[in-house]
């Protein structure tokens, strides 16, 4: 009774009532219209992220032909694997997201993002539209994971579009020419993956990354030809890796910059703050994921009989977990859990989830958004909204499709 329509406008402009109400009625629920049981407080969510009776398994139960390049991709990435695969496939590519190597990176993250905000700023001067995601939150992580894998600039144009098209299966009805698109953008982007580990390997085409090392196609390649039996990645599982990086290294975080921005400037309050006190950066990030998550939903199927706080969840049947609705429960965010404190601390939010899929990329999200509010607040302090933002008809994936920003005073 209380299930929402997740292609209803009215509940994609503003899930989260909605999502209180089901809080309210109960941890799990029945949702004929997703066809899964959804956990909706942190506890339920939580313990489905972390029961190891829980998996994500790429199922071949459903492929179909017309599928092939999209379920090769799947089947072969680290998000979608269980056990011994995926602990070995998320060591490899572990290291290249640590927090040393992130540290790393920052000078280059700053950089760009000040140069993107400098770009932005000076349209708004010149009193053009300045579309925050096409100017800001959209280029910064693709050029970002797009450097630390090595694909060069000329061959970047695609990825977004690619990208949009595969993570729009994860939304619950895709539609037959979502299916295409995105078997497509499957087969098109494992063709550039297969491209660039041949030129690495013939030794042509290595591009400067202006990264802190070798690009990680050139470190998977390494392991993936050194056929050690403890590391070894084949060929399919290097491509598939490659490709959900660059998807998970940038989906998310375009939505959290849009989201974030669009949450600080409907509270100016928490604008004014973050003005007046640059140190609220980190705990600033934290809040904004908490409070508008970007990934509001991950599914998960049981490999063995389980319960979710009192749910049966049979072997082989699915449960998803509704991350939009853990971040705002009062149960674990008190009675304000509605309300964005951008100095909130403790704040133990789920939007990287939790358990052995944990986010690879965390700390990397952390560096750019913070990068972007820093060169934000000091560069455009009197941002303001232009208009109505658009919003993306997704509701897995909640963000902006356009966010025209203007300033309200220095103009
Ligand atoms: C604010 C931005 C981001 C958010 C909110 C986010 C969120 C998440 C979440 C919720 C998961 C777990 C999915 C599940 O349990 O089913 C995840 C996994 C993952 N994320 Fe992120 N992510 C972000 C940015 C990034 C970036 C920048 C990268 C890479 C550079 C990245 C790489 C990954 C990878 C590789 C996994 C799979 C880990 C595994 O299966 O062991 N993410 N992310």
């Amino acid at each position: 009774m209380h299930a929402f329509d997740p292609a209803d406008p009215g509940f994609l402009a503003d899930p989260y009532p909605a999502y209180a109400a089901l809080r309210a009625a109960g941890p799990v629920h029945d949702h004929p219209g997703l066809g899964v049981p959804v956990a909706v407080t942190h506890a339920a969510c939580s313990a489905v992220l972390r029961d190891r009776g829980l998996g994500r398994i790429w199922s071949d139960a459903e492929p179909a032909a017309e599928l092939a390049a999209f379920n090769l991709l799947h089947r072969n990435s680290l998000l979608e694997r269980e056990g011994e695969p995926h602990t070995r496939l998320r060591r490899l590519v572990a290291s290249a997201f640590g927090r040393g190597h992130t540290e790393r990176l920052a000078p280059l993250v700053r950089a760009r993002a000040g140069a993107l905000v400098d770009g932005l700023v000076d349209r708004i001067r010149d009193g053009a539209p300045a579309d925050l995601v096409e100017l800001v939150a959209a280029p910064l992580p693709v050029a970002v994971i797009a450097d630390l894998l090595g694909v060069p600039e000329d061959r970047r144009a695609p990825l977004r579009e690619w990208s949009d098209a595969i993570v729009r299966m994860y939304e619950p009805d895709p539609g037959d020419e979502g299916r295409r698109a995105a078997e497509q953008a499957s087969a098109d982007f494992t063709a550039l993956l297969r491209v660039l580990v041949d030129e690495r390997r013939s030794g042509r085409g290595v591009p400067a990354t202006g990264g802190p090392g070798p690009d990680l196609i050139t470190d998977l390649l390494a392991v993936r030809d050194a056929g050690s039996s403890s590391v070894r990645l084949d060929e399919d599982e290097l491509v598939g890796t490659a490709v959900l990086l660059l998807m998970a290294g940038h989906e998310a975080t375009v939505n959290v910059v849009g989201n974030g921005v669009h949450a600080l400037l409907r509270h100016p309050d928490q604008w004014r703050r973050l003005l007046d006190d640059p140190e609220l950066v980190g705990t600033a990030v934290e809040e904004l994921i908490r409070f508008d998550a970007p990934l509001q939903l991950f599914e998960r199927t049981a490999v063995v009989d389980t319960t979710v706080a009192g749910h049966p969840v049979p072997a082989g049947s699915r449960i998803a977990t509704l991350l939009g609705a853990a971040g705002r429960d009062p149960a674990v965010f008190g009675a304000d859990a509605d309300h964005l404190d951008i100095g909130r601390s403790p704040n133990p939010h789920l939007g990287f989830g939790a358990g052995v899929h944990y986010c690879l990329g965390a700390p990397l999200a952390r560096l750019e958004i913070a990068e972007v509010l820093r060169a934000l607040r000091e560069r455009l302090p009197d941002a303001a909204l232009d208009g109505e933002p658009v919003r993306r008809p997704r509701f897995v994936m909640r963000g902006w499709s356009e966010l025209r920003l203007t300033a309200a005073v220095s103009r």
